[in-house]
């Protein structure tokens, strides 16, 4: 028996070698922890279940048979974060570069069905020279087989996606399907062709860190949500998104030991809308004056930044906040402002957190631009989520909410359960200068002096719409409230709103405008 327990062990070593001491040195010397110790690094200390950890390739082509690593380039199984249960997969680069093969593969789409069936979050820790080139086909039917997979899982139980090192070709669909995607800076990218086939093809010249680096994809493709400075940051960071989100969708997020009070009524708030409608403010100082103290976790801080996205906690309850931001673009509706929101509302919506949205929006941004890239179809995206979402709805508008963009940003027309205003809303078809232009062109162009009557004409159409007073009489807004009353109310009426109960029809699935 002691031999036999002396051979296990010994394998066990082995397998946790991975692609043995030289590759795990030059692993560390690219600035990369290797997959054990990120996963060790990720979990609650003595948590975490290895699965597969023997599993091998069964190829024969190239010399592979005289290739045999135990684990097939991939760690895979369950540990606790925070003592909630997670699953985990983390590629292996010391072993083939962490390439996907079919039993690679095989040992990932296993993790995810037992995450699916006992509703855990799905953590992937990539890390992959992508398919393994010696399998062929089979590797990329084992890409799709982890994308069926993905899809499958989307909106069943969280999916997050961390890059700590290369990214490309088909392996990008994987993370792409799921919630949210973490890039390190410097050490990790993501691309469908790399710089060396652009040359080719295109003749453009760019580097990896242009062309698929962390910092291009949080700011600028929108396709990293997070851009962190570190590996250890990235975990930490996925293990505080968590805290925020059910195990799943049948579950509702966790509430946390309150710390902050729900009457607390910030005096501050009265101050941050200023007199002037054109006049800027940063709306980040509403969000953190009215949820609990720094409970806001920003999601997409760099991309899109005319809207502002992320989870914050209300009296303990997660919330999923929606904000225009006036500092940026004056807070416009453009394309990836459109989509960033939806994709947000959806996720929130999937996963049963109620939306808080802050409205100061002057309407969709013009130019052709935005026009001939789609906007139409973009901006519905946003419209689509909203009116789908059965989560609570809780709305505040702080200032502007003009034209569609009053509609789409969870009106109580598209079913908003509860709808305010502070004093300060102005809600109307447009601004007063547009609405005052297109009305009286004929009146100003004959006036004798046309800037002093358009004046005129401006404060009195500022006085019949320019105000919250005329929808709440309609009954769009439920109340007019005092900025220093808004976490009260808002925290009275999520406790009030835990039972909603929505009924929607039944059908396949409904035709985003993707
Ligand atoms: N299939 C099988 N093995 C692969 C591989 C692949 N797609 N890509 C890399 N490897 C192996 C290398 O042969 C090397 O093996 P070794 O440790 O036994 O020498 C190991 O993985 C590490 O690769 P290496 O090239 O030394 O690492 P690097 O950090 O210098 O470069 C990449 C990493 C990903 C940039 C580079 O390996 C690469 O371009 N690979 C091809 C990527 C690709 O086109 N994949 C298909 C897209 S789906």
């Amino acid at each position: 028996m002691d031999d036999r327990i002396d051979e296990l062990r010994q394998k066990r070593d082995e397998a946790r070698k991975g692609g043995g001491e030289h590759r795990i040195e030059s692993q560390h010397d690219k600035g990369k922890m290797t997959a054990r110790e990120r996963i060790d690094y990720f979990l609650d200390d003595g948590t975490f279940h290895e699965f597969d950890q023997f599993r091998t390739h069964r190829t024969h082509k190239f010399g592979m048979e005289e290739k045999q690593l135990y684990g097939d380039g991939v760690v895979t199984g369950y540990g606790e974060v925070d003592g909630r249960t997670v699953f985990v997969f983390a590629h292996d680069f010391t072993v083939f570069g962490g390439s996907l093969g079919e039993v690679f593969a095989e040992k990932v789409c296993k993790l995810m069905d037992q995450a699916m069936e006992v509703g855990a979050p799905i953590i992937g820790l990539n890390d992959s020279a992508g398919a393994r080139i010696q399998e062929g086909v089979t590797s990329l039917g084992g890409f799709a087989d982890i994308f069926t997979r993905n899809q499958k899982a989307s909106g069943v139980v969280p999916q997050i996606s961390s890059i700590m090192g290369p990214c490309a070709g088909g392996a990008v669909y994987s993370p792409a399907i799921t919630d949210f995607i973490f890039m390190v800076k410097d050490t990790s990218h993501m691309f469908i062709t790399g710089p060396d086939v652009i040359k080719t093809v295109t003749g453009e010249e760019v580097t990896f860190e242009e062309l698929g680096g962390a910092v291009t994809h949080s700011s600028t493709s929108g396709v990293s949500h997070f851009a962190v400075d570190s590996e250890e940051e990235a975990l930490d960071e996925i293990a505080r998104l968590l805290s925020y989100l059910p195990q799943n969708n049948v579950e509702d997020p966790p509430r946390v030991d309150p710390w902050d009070d729900p009457e607390r009524a910030d005096e501050e708030l009265t101050n941050i809308v200023p007199d002037q409608p054109r006049k800027p403010y940063d709306m980040h100082d509403v969000v953190d004056r009215v949820c609990d103290e720094q409970s806001f976790f920003e999601v997409h801080e760099d991309f899109a930044k005319n809207i502002l996205v992320g989870f914050a906690r209300l009296d303990g309850h997660s919330v999923g906040v929606v904000a225009n931001q006036p500092r940026v673009n004056a807070g416009t509706l453009d394309i990836q402002a459109s989509e960033k929101g939806a994709r947000f509302v959806r996720f929130c919506d999937a996963f049963n957190i109620p939306i808080l949205t802050f409205v100061d929006v002057p309407g969709f941004l013009p130019g052709t631009d935005q026009e001939h890239n789609g906007i139409i179809r973009h901006g519905a995206k946003l419209l689509y989520a909203y009116s789908e979402a059965t989560v609570p709805l809780l709305t505040v508008i702080t200032r502007k909410a003009y034209g569609g963009a009053y509609d789409v940003m969870a009106s109580k027309h598209l079913g908003a359960d509860v709808n305010y205003a502070w004093p300060t809303a102005e809600i109307a078809v447009m601004g007063p200068q547009g609405a005052v232009n297109i009305l009286y062109r004929e009146e100003l162009a004959e006036a004798d002096d046309p800037d002093a009557r358009r004046d005129e004409l401006i404060e009195e159409y500022r006085e019949e719409f320019a105000n919250p007073y005329t929808a709440a009489d309609r009954g769009f807004l439920d109340d007019v409230i005092e900025p220093t009353e808004t976490r009260a109310r808002l925290v009275d009426d999520l406790h009030m709103l835990k039972s909603k109960r929505e009924q929607t029809p039944d059908k396949k699935h409904g035709n985003l405008p993707i």
